[in-house]
C-alpha cells in the first residue's frame, strides 16, 4: 500500500448506486486509494452502472466504450464494471468489452478494495457476482459527496417482482439492515455536521429488524440529537401502513413527502405489472395520507407503454393524474427488459405512441404542479439551505420540507442552516423566495 493509487469513479442510475458509490468510495480511500476526476490519470476506472431501461444500459455500456482508446494507449490501466449491469450480464462482459479486467455486483462491492488488488497483482480478469442474496457488509465508512444531506442504506434488494422489473435480478431478494448499525452510521453523521439523512431501500416499507418495523426505525432515528430533517425512498404503495403515516404525521424531523410510485392509472396494467394495488387502493391511501397530514408533498413515478396499454388504459393514468394532483412526477417509457416476467409480451405499443403518451402525460403533470407551486406563493416555508444556486452563485438554493427547490437571494452564512422564507414566485419545478421577516 505504500505506492500512490488513484482511482477515476463514474456513477449512472438511482440513488441507491449513488449510495453504493459513496461506499466505495468510502472503502478504497480506507485502503489507501486517491479519487480523481480526470481518467487519464487514474490507474483504475470504475463505473458504477444501471439497466432499468435500455436507454440506461446503453449509456453505461457507450461509456466503457469510450475508455477503449486509453486503454490501448496505457495497457496497465484498470477497467472495472460495477452494479447492475455487471450483475445482469456477468461474465458475459468480458467478451463483449475485451478492454474491461473487472466486473463486480451490487451486492458484492464490498470487496472492491481486494478484487482491485488481486487484478493488480496477477493481470487476470475477474468477475465477482456471487453474493445475490447475501450481501456482505462495507467496514470502511462511505465518503460522502454532499457535506449536509446524507444517503443510508438500510435495505439491499426487492421481492417484489413487478413484471416490467430488473432490480429483483440484480440486486437479490430483500434484506434489511440491523438496526443498531444504522442508528450508529447515522449518529456518526450527526456528528459530522449532517443535518438530513434519506433513508434508503426499493422498499423501505418492508425494513424488518426482528419486531421492529420501517416505523420503529424512523421513531428511532428521529430520536438521534444534530439530525434535523429525515426523508426516505421508496415506499412501495401496497406496504404503506397507518403506522407510518401517523409516525410521519407525529414527528417533526420526517418531512411530510411521500414518494409513491403508482406506475399506471389502469387496474388492467396494474393487476399486469403485478403491483399489488388497483386503483381505488392508491386513491385511498392518498386520501388517508392527506387526511392526516394535509401539507403532504406527494409524488410519483408513471409508465407509459406498457405491453397491451390501450389508449383507455392511458386515458385511465391521466385520469389519475387529476384526480390525484401529485406535486411532481418521475416519467418513463416502458422498456423490455430481458429475463423479466414482462419480457414474454410483445412490447407492442408502437415508439411513435409511447412518445405521444409521454408528452400528454408531461405536459398534465407540469402544468398541476405549476398549479400546486403557485398556490403556495405567499406562503412561509422551512427551508434547508443547501448552497449557491446552479444557475447564479449571487443567489442561494434549499429545498422545503416537501423536497421543493427554492431559490432565493443569500446571505451566504445561512447555508447549512434551516431558515423561513416566503415564496414570491414560482414555476413547476421551481420556487422563489426571499427571507421572512421572523429570521433575525
Ligand atoms: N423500487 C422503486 C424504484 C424502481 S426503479 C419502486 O418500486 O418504485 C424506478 C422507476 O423506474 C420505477 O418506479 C418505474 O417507474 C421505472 N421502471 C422500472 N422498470 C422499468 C422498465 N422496464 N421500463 C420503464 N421504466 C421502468
Ligand atoms: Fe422494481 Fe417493483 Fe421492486 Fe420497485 S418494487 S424495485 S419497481 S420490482
Ligand atoms: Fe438502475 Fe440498478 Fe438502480 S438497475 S435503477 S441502478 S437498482
Amino acid at each position: 500500500m505504500n505506492e500512490k493509487l488513484v482511482y477515476c469513479l463514474i456513477t449512472y442510475g438511482c440513488q441507491m448506486n449513488e449510495s453504493d458509490s459513496e461506499y466505495v468510495a468510502g472503502e478504497l480511500a480506507a485502503r489507501g486509494w486517491q479519487r480523481v476526476e480526470r481518467e487519464d490519470q487514474a490507474d483504475a476506472i470504475l463505473i458504477n452502472t444501471c439497466v432499468v431501461r435500455r436507454s440506461a444500459e446503453r449509456r453505461a455500456i457507450g461509456r466503457l466504450w469510450q475508455l477503449a482508446p486509453l486503454k490501448r494507449r496505457r495497457p496497465d490501466l484498470l477497467i472495472g464494471i460495477l452494479g447492475c449491469l455487471a450483475q445482469q450480464d456477468g461474465r458475459s462482459l468480458l467478451e463483449q468489452l475485451p478492454h474491461v479486467d473487472l466486473v463486480v455486483g451490487p451486492r458484492d462491492l464490498p470487496k472492491i478494495g481486494r478484487l482491485l488488488d488481486e487484478v493488480r497483482h496477477s493481470r487476470e480478469r475477474v468477475v465477482c457476482i456471487d453474493d445475490i442474496d447475501r450481501p456482505t457488509l462495507f467496514a470502511a465508512e462511505p465518503m460522502r459527496q454532499n457535506r449536509l444531506k446524507a444517503w443510508v442504506t438500510i435495505m439491499h434488494g426487492c421481492n417484489n417482482d413487478c413484471s416490467y422489473c430488473v432490480v429483483p435480478r440484480t440486486r437479490g431478494r430483500e434484506w434489511s439492515r440491523r438496526a443498531e448499525d444504522i442508528l450508529t452510521e447515522v449518529g456518526r453523521l450527526a456528528q459530522g455536521g449532517w443535518r438530513e439523512v434519506t433513508l434508503l431501500g426499493q422498499n423501505v416499507n418492508s425494513y424488518r429488524n426482528g419486531g421492529q418495523d420501517f416505523a420503529d426505525l424512523l421513531g428511532l432515528v428521529a430520536e438521534i440529537e444534530g439530525i434535523e430533517r429525515i426523508r426516505y425512498v421508496t415506499s412501495h404503495p401496497k406496504d404503506l401502513s397507518d403506522r407510518l403515516i401517523e409516525t410521519v404525521a407525529t414527528t417533526p424531523k420526517i418531512c411530510e413527502n411521500f414518494h409513491l410510485p403508482a406506475q399506471a392509472g389502469s387496474d388492467r396494467v396494474l393487476a399486469r405489472m403485478n403491483r399489488g394495488y388497483g386503483r381505488d387502493d392508491y386513491l385511498r391511501l392518498v386520501e388517508r395520507i392527506r387526511r392526516a397530514i394535509p401539507q403532504a408533498a406527494i409524488t410519483t413515478d408513471l409508465m407509459v407503454g406498457f405491453p397491451g396499454e390501450s389508449d383507455e388504459d392511458f386515458a385511465d393514468t391521466l385520469d389519475l393524474v387529476r384526480s390525484i394532483r401529485w406535486d411532481s412526477a418521475f416519467t418513463f417509457m416502458y422498456s423490455t427488459r430481458e429475463g423479466t416476467p414482462a419480457a414474454k409480451w410483445p412490447d407492442d405499443v408502437p415508439l411513435a405512441i409511447k412518445k405521444e403518451r409521454l408528452q400528454r402525460l408531461i405536459e398534465l403533470q407540469e402544468s398541476i404542479s405549476t398549479e400546486i407551486n403557485e398556490a403556495l406563493v405567499g406562503s412561509r416555508q422551512e427551508v434547508l439551505v443547501e448552497g449557491p444556486s446552479r444557475r447564479s452563485d449571487q443567489m442561494l438554493m434549499g429545498r422545503t420540507r416537501g423536497d421543493k427547490v427554492v431559490i432565493f437571494a443569500g446571505p451566504n452564512d445561512s447555508i447549512g442552516r434551516t431558515i423561513k422564507l416566503t415564496i414570491t414566485r414560482a414555476s413547476a419545478h421551481t420556487l422563489f423566495g426571499e427571507r421572512a421577516e421572523e429570521n433575525e
